[in-house]
């Protein structure tokens, strides 16, 4: 069973509450975004594992722990987008690559536009970031695709989650881990997130 964490840290209940305010503009979301990014991929990226490594210091020899693992970012596009340089600070050696969702405007139903993925996926461990947890239909048709390729560590990170939708992912996958900044009410009746945010993707890149 993977875990699932919802954060209660007041530094990014401060960042969520700011990003959800309407009157915040596109440049402070951008930054806010990739902030929370940095900050829940650290409690996220808590148990990488690391090797034991020699090293030279002005003083002496000393054995240290040094990651020991491949690392690929695979942001939702668009807006998963807008955490890739948060996380990318964590881990600068990480691959990038792209899966491209949109909901359908009536079904709300996810449908890939795009995939580019490195071609040894299989032995990554895959970080898959996406400011929105709605109905769970998108993150559920992105882990599928990860895991088809071969994958078996897959760490989804999001900003804010309906709890429809993180019960929709973990059922759907149960071994993955889920990190969550703030779990909301609820859905409305066009599947947005309640109190929510609005369209993550319109915000981060000014499209409203
Ligand atoms: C948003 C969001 C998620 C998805 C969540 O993307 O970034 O990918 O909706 O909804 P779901 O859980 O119901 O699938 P959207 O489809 O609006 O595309 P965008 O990022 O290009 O704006
Ligand atoms: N996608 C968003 O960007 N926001 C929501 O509330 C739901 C889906």
């Amino acid at each position: 069973m993977g875990k699932t964490v919802i954060s209660d840290h007041p530094l990014i209940k401060h960042k969520i509450a700011v990003l959800r305010d309407v009157e915040t503009d596109t440049q402070s979301f951008r930054t806010i975004v990739e902030e929370l990014a940095m900050m829940l991929g650290y409690e996220a990226l808590r148990d990488l594992p690391t090797k034991t490594v020699k090293v030279t210091t002005p003083i002496t020899e000393t054995m240290q722990q040094k990651l020991d693992c491949d690392i690929t970012i695979v942001p939702i596009l668009r807006a998963g987008l807008g955490m890739v340089g948060g996380l990318l600070s964590l881990v600068p050696y990480a691959k990038v690559g792209h899966i491209g969702l949109a909901r359908d405007e009536e079904t709300h139903k996810p449908y890939e536009y795009y995939v580019r993925l490195p071609h040894d996926i299989a032995e990554q461990i895959v970080i898959l970031p996406d400011p929105m947890l709605a109905t769970g239909g998108s993150a559920i048709h992105a882990v599928d695709y990860i895991k088809a390729q071969g994958c078996k560590k897959v760490i989804f990170i999001c900003l804010i989650a309906a709890p429809e939708g993180l019960e929709a992912l973990r059922s759907a996958h149960p071994d993955i881990d889920i990190y969550v900044g703030s779990l909301d009410e609820g859905l409305n009746k066009n599947s947005y997130i309640v109190p929510g945010l609005g369209d993550a993707g319109d915000r981060i890149f000014g499209t409203l």
